[in-house]
């Protein structure tokens, strides 16, 4: 069996390549990666010499690339996690999402009509359902709801997801597409809310908190969402779309709070700042659907789940520290300074 994993220089991608090559060290797997600023190489270190492990430096939206990467090495599998995947960036540059996230997964998909594969998968979002008002904790977000979209990015990820079902219906593609929430754990970069706060708190600096707080995130510890992935490509059905997340809905001031908690500092250093321009409200995931057909709930609850990063994090201060101490000032100074 051999897998293409794009985006696998990535957060979610590094962790799913690790996750298979444990959970099937039979398969071949190839890393299809651009190395924009949110890939770094030295997050692969630990496989890079894997036999059964290649790395390839290329755009999911380069067609030529794409067309000669299967060509030469026919795929079974492609799982898609390749994608601009930073709410606040696309709101500040919409353009390169709309290339990567729709036209990137449509050479994709070419490629899979050109060359055959048995499935292709898509990492969705469930932003790509908007948001739920605060006021109704008894809503979630199921498979059948209509797509909305609320920033650029989500815009993008629903585009997509529309091209794939579109693929599957016109020319019978086998796609299947998951959308999850919002994931934590090792590797994350640091400019998405949860290792952005870490590193801000271990360093003293103020936590910048937009708009009042009370925003409602679902978090899914990453090693959950690989696993759900793997069961998908293996045992869900062609045409589906499965919701990956549940029961860890957190405000983000609580979630600030509770990383302040547990690297010993104090609550002053949490700053409200403007908020992000609209700003989804609550994101919360029903996953009946993968539960019953396929069994998978998340193991991780938050509470473990922030310990484990919060240690990683503090384990691997090189890892981060490169990325904060480059170009991300720039961008960190861009976004927050006059915020
Ligand atoms: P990430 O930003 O950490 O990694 C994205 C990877 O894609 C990087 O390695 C980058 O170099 C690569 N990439 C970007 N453009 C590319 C291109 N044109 N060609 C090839 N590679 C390219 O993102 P992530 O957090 O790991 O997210 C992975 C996927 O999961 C994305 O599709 C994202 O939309 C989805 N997702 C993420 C979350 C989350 O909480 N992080 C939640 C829901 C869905
Ligand atoms: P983020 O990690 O960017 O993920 P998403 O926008 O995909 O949910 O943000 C999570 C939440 O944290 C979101 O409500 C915005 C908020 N947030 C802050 O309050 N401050 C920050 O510095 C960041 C990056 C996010």
């Amino acid at each position: 069996m051999k897998i293409l994993v794009t985006g696998g220089a990535g957060f979610i991608g590094a962790n799913f390549i690790f996750h298979m090559m444990e959970a099937h060290p039979d398969y071949d797997i190839v890393c299809l990666d651009a190395l924009t600023y949110a890939g770094n190489l030295a997050t692969l270190e630990s496989v890079m010499d894997k036999p059964n492990f290649k790395f390839v430096k290329g755009d999911i939206a380069d067609r030529k690339t794409v067309f000669e990467l299967f060509e030469a090495e026919k795929f079974n599998i492609v799982v898609n996690f390749a994608a601009e995947s930073h709410v606040d960036r696309s709101i500040e540059d919409p353009g390169i999402f709309l290339r990567t996230n729709v036209l990137g997964t449509q050479v994709l998909m070419d490629a899979c009509n050109e060359y055959g594969i048995d499935r292709f998968h898509q990492v969705g979002t469930d932003e790509v359902y908007g948001d739920l008002p605060l006021d109704r904790p008894d809503l979630f977000f199921t498979e059948d709801m209509p797509l909305t979209a609320s920033s650029p990015y989500s815009a993008s990820k629903a585009s997509a997801d529309l091209l794939v079902m579109a693929y599957h219906r016109t020319y019978g593609l086998p796609v299947t597409i998951s959308r999850c929430s919002n994931n934590y754990g090792p590797y994350q970069f640091p400019e998405k809310l949860i290792p952005l706060m870490i590193a801000n708190a271990l360093a003293d600096k103020n936590l910048p908190v937009y708009g009042t707080g009370e925003n409602v995130r679902d978090w899914l510890y990453v090693e959950d969402h690989c696993r759900a992935i793997d069961l998908i490509i293996h045992d869900g059905e062609v045409g589906q779309v499965y919701n990956i997340g549940g029961h860890n809905e957190k405000s983000n001031l609580d979630v600030v709070k509770i990383i302040l908690n547990q690297v010993g500092k104090p609550e002053e250093l949490i700053t409200f700042v403007g908020d992000r321009k609209g700003h989804d409200l609550r994101y919360a995931i029903d996953p009946k659907k993968i539960h019953e057909e396929l069994g998978w709930l998340p193991e991780t609850m938050f509470v473990d789940g922030i310990k484990l990063t919060i240690d990683w994090y503090l384990e691997n201060e090189s890892w981060w520290k490169n990325i904060i101490s480059g170009e991300y000032q720039d961008y960190y100074d861009k976004m927050y300074s006059n915020r």
